[in-house]
């Protein structure tokens, strides 16, 4: 190998960034700026993707893994617009080479799109040795999209405002999840559609966004039974409308031996909490028997957010 070689291939960085699940999503009326004020509970899971920066002649961005054929090439890739934030914001050219190794379904409801985002930011810091502070990458993150900060932060926290507003939750323990990938996603702007059009035909519904109290106590207690019950996601009628083959997934996951199931954030994928990773692999094992879903995964959360990996 040649020097030079060597030398671009000991500079780039890579990121390993988590993918969230909603313990609990409350989804208020549609806001003037086309969002809705969320009151929701993330937590970071431990289906990563992994972001690899590296020095090139221009900005370029390649996709492996996990539905890779989806992810766009181009400037909407919400990786290459992180980049080119931080070099605008830098004052310098965004001369990088973007390698997304995916793990985290793509329009799955598991912001994976967010997770490659938060990773490039993190990464192209790191790469051009920039000294950003937290509050300040926070807000690049928002800018990107609401599920971004989260993300960078990881964890188990409350989101408010469109998601990107975010307080730290205490959870004890490890939570066990089993995760169903469909066969095909869901457009998030079409999910918040459906439901302001169910709820549009249903006037007298009730439109609750108060904090979750009783979940978040449930956390700290760290017993995956006690917080089963409590999960909830608004989104879930609407992506039930919408893929209504999910109804017959959530009724594997559960019959398997799941303690409870949901559409995790705007679907299309089913989240899972198991009592102990015993039976989340078993959980697992018999619905991919089933054949209700692409991909089944295990995975445990909280996990940390957005982090550089050293080799
Ligand atoms: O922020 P992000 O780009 O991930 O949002 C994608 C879309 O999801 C928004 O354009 C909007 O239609 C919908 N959304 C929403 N309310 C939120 C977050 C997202 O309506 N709080």
């Amino acid at each position: 190998m040649s020097r030079a070689s060597l030398s671009v291939v000991s500079d780039s960085v890579t990121v390993r960034v988590p993918a969230k699940v909603n313990l609990h999503l409350g989804v208020g009326p549609l806001r003037d700026d086309g969002f809705h004020d969320l009151v929701t509970v993330f937590q970071a899971l431990s289906l990563c993707d992994d972001i690899r920066l590296s020095p090139a002649n221009e900005l370029r961005v390649t996709t492996r893994g996990e539905g890779a054929a989806d992810v766009p090439a181009d400037a909407t890739n919400l990786a290459v617009r992180a980049v080119n934030e931080v070099a605008r914001r830098a004052d310098r050219p965004a001369r990088v080479a973007i390698d997304i190794d995916k793990r985290i379904p793509v329009a799955g409801g598991m912001a994976g799109g967010s997770a490659d985002a938060a990773g490039a930011l993190v990464g192209a810091a790191a790469l051009w040795g920039l000294d950003i502070d937290r509050d300040d990458l926070t807000e690049m993150a928002a800018a990107l999209g609401s599920d971004v900060p989260f993300a960078l932060h990881g964890g188990t926290a409350l989101g408010t405002g469109r998601g990107e507003r975010l307080m730290p939750i205490l959870a004890r323990g490890e939570f066990h999840w089993v995760l169903a990938i469909a066969r095909s996603g869901l457009s998030t702007p079409a999910v918040y559609g459906e439901l302001d059009r169910l709820r549009e035909s249903r006037p007298d519904s009730d439109i609750i966004t108060t904090r979750p109290d009783e979940l978040m106590a449930a956390l700290t207690s760290g017993d995956p039974r006690v917080v089963a019950p409590l999960l909830h996601n608004d989104l879930q009628p609407a992506a039930l409308s919408l893929q209504p083959a999910l109804r017959r997934t959530l009724r594997a996951g559960v019959d398997a031996g799941a303690l409870n199931g949901i559409v995790s954030g705007s679907g299309p994928t089913c989240a899972f909490l198991c009592a102990d990773e015993t039976s989340a692999v078993n959980v697992a094992a018999e619905l991919s028997g089933v054949g209700v879903a692409r991909a089944v995964r295990t995975a445990s959360g909280p996990v940390p957010g957005a982090r550089l990996l050293h080799d």
